[in-house]
């Protein structure tokens, strides 16, 4: 897409050279897919991950998993699989003996994603520009000290600065990484070339004990800060007890009733818990204090105290994207990026990685919502990926490969996701795609759906009072000819009821020439900024890139209704 703006004519011609790439908006392609179960490209990814799994399960004698995939827009799994480490029998457990998809796992720190879900609901997203200390009264104490390279700007510290880990605010307080905490290295420090440390610099508390609420407030008052607040993200076990604890001054109740009254009950979270349940629920790899299982973090609940199975996880991944405590709009808001990171694939939501995930060899991508845990023998991942209404869940325990989360779910993502993109375009195509023509004959008007293989439905035609309105339209967007229209359709977000019971649905065009000249790989220039163009030719106040489709009561599209045109035309 070219930006030719003030004063391009009409008439200008370009030389031509290469094909430019496909730009879509970016977000869903297609509409999220509603029966993806029923898919031919889906049922042979599942087929194929089948396999893959009997490989990988055969070599996993030191760990158990329990893996989903799943959609929202289903009641089952597309895709479940539990495994059970040949060595539990050997390992005296008082644990479960087989894993399945209720057998309760720890999360660590997959519990923040609890903790901001509990967050919203009870106190909406209104509050992240306020500052910690008007919440944590301990904080008030440490405010307003004058030497920001030595202590924290608490004053500076919001709640939303807390969520998206971007308040550089110490990471641990006396638990992971404090060396004299860890029965590792805390008799080796002399040797490695620390110094000595008088009684009051050593913290009095940590793993056993954990620190009570004084000891931590204690604590984080004599740390440096770790960076300026909201200079870049740095991850943060510290800021999420303080969320937790001005969540609990917010709303007058204790995290832990708030997480079962509003999460875990509503959702019927039967294998969830912030404290660990009896271990004949659970997987218990070993010793239940050796493997973490039976480990209290007491103060630091909020950052990664929480237990579930697979299959709660994926009911928790499904309440998210299905809006089931939370509304759309503050379902959208919270499910976006928030900073960069050194990987410009990644990015730093609240307080989930956001993964770009490049779907086809164009602008394609697609976003992934992950959050990973890991605390003693365990490892947990869930992976939400709102353009699609899919999510994955995967939770380990035992003696783990490195990487052993992230890699699976690469391994479910290598499969699922071309197939998922193709179960949208299926049922987008069997929808959509059709010829639309005006009812009365006299008037030459008409519109041709099609899907093929590029990203969002294609007006492979499109007349208006006998004009090639797809020609001119693509002239009007880009400012010159020839052009080769490339016109596709992508999902507005817009959806609202009809008179007869049906529904409007409401898509944007993108009016791409197809023989645009590329302009990659530049310092400033993009050939893709379909964001800025959105809306730029616009009829008697009507934009020529709206098009509402009209369904009947039974789902089925009967019309498409151009506003810049003032025109219905029905399916035939
Ligand atoms: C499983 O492993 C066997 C033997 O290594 C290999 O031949 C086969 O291709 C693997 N299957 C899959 C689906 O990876
Ligand atoms: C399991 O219990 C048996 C019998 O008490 C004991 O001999 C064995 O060492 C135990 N194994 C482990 C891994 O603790
Ligand atoms: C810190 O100083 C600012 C600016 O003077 C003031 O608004 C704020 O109330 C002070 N905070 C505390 C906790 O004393
Ligand atoms: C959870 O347990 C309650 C009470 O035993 C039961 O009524 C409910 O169906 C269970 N929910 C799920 C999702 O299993
Ligand atoms: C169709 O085009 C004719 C000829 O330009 C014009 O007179 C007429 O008003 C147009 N009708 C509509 C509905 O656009
Ligand atoms: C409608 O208009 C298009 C574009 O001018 C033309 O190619 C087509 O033949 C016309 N169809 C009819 C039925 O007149």
């Amino acid at each position: 897409m070219r930006f030719l703006r003030l004063g391009a004519v009409l008439g200008l011609v370009v030389s031509i050279t290469a094909a430019s790439p496909i730009c879509p908006i970016d977000g869903p392609a297609f509409p999220k897919p509603l029966r993806p179960s029923q898919n031919e490209a889906i049922k042979a990814a599942v087929a194929t991950l089948k396999d893959v799994f009997a490989n990988i399960t055969e070599k996993a004698h030191d760990y158990s998993l329990s893996v989903q995939v799943f959609s929202s827009n289903e009641p089952e799994p597309l895709f479940s699989l539990s495994h059970t480490a040949p060595k539990l029998a050997s390992q005296n457990s008082t644990g479960v003996k087989t894993v399945d998809e209720n057998t309760v796992f720890r999360l660590g720190s997959l519990t923040k994603i609890y903790t901001i879900y509990s967050f919203l609901i009870n106190a909406g997203d209104k509050l992240w520009n306020e500052p910690v200390t008007k919440y944590v009264p301990e904080l008030q104490a440490l405010a307003n000290r004058s030497d920001p390279v030595s202590y924290v700007a608490w004053d500076e510290i919001t709640l939303g600065g807390l969520a998206t880990q971007l308040t550089g605010i110490p990471r641990e307080y006396a638990l992971l990484g404090e060396l004299t905490q860890s029965k590792e290295t805390r008799d080796k420090v002399l040797q490695y070339g620390f110094p000595p440390l008088t009684p009051d610099q050593k913290p009095p508390c940590g793993a056993y004990p954990t620190c009570n609420r004084a000891q931590f407030f204690n604590g984080i008052g004599s740390f440096y800060p770790s960076l300026a607040p909201f200079q870049t993200p740095a991850y943060s076990n510290v800021a999420f007890q303080l969320l937790g604890y001005a969540l609990e001054t917010i709303t007058g109740k204790t995290f832990q009733s708030l997480m079962q009254e509003t999460v875990i009950e509503p959702l019927g979270l039967n294998n969830t818990f912030l404290k660990a349940p009896e271990d004949s629920r659970g997987i218990i790899p070993g010793d239940h204090y050796e493997t973490g299982w039976a480990f209290d973090i007491g103060e630091s609940v909020a950052t990664g105290n929480m237990y579930a199975s697979a299959r709660d996880v994926s009911t928790l991944g499904r309440a998210i994207l299905s809006h089931k405590l939370l509304s759309p709009i503050a379902t959208r808001r919270w499910l976006k990026p928030f900073a960069f990171s050194s990987d410009p694939l990644a990015m730093v939501g609240m307080p989930w990685g956001a993964r770009r995930i490049k779907l086809e060899d164009t602008y394609r991508y697609t976003t992934a919502f992950n959050k990973a845990g890991n605390i003693g023998d365990y490892s947990a991942l869930l992976a939400i990926l709102p353009d699609f209404d899919i999510g994955f869940t995967v939770l380990l325990a035992g003696e783990l490969p490195g990487n052993a989360g992230f890699g699976l779910a690469d391994t479910l993502g290598e499969y699922i996701l071309p197939a998922i993109e193709e179960a949208a375009r299926t049922e987008a195509g069997a929808k959509y795609s059709g010829h639309y023509v005006y009812p009365n004959q006299k008037i030459n008007s008409s519109m041709t759906i099609t899907t093929d293989e590029l990203p969002g439905l294609s007006i492979s035609q499109w007349f208006s009072n006998g004009t090639d309105f797809a020609w001119i339209s693509t002239v009007l967007q880009n400012q010159y000819y020839p052009v080769k229209p490339r016109i596709r359709l992508y999902p507005s977000g817009l959806e609202g009821p009809a008179e007869n019971g049906g529904k409007r649905v409401a898509f944007k065009a993108m009016f791409e020439d197809a023989d645009a000249p590329r302009n990659n790989n530049k310092m400033f220039s993009t050939e893709c900024g379909s964001w800025v163009s959105i809306e730029s030719v616009i009829y008697g106040s009507a934009a020529v890139d709206e098009l509402i489709f009209n369904l009947d009561s039974s789902g089925k599209v009967v019309s498409v209704m151009s506003p810049s045109l003032r025109v219905t035309l029905n399916k035939e």
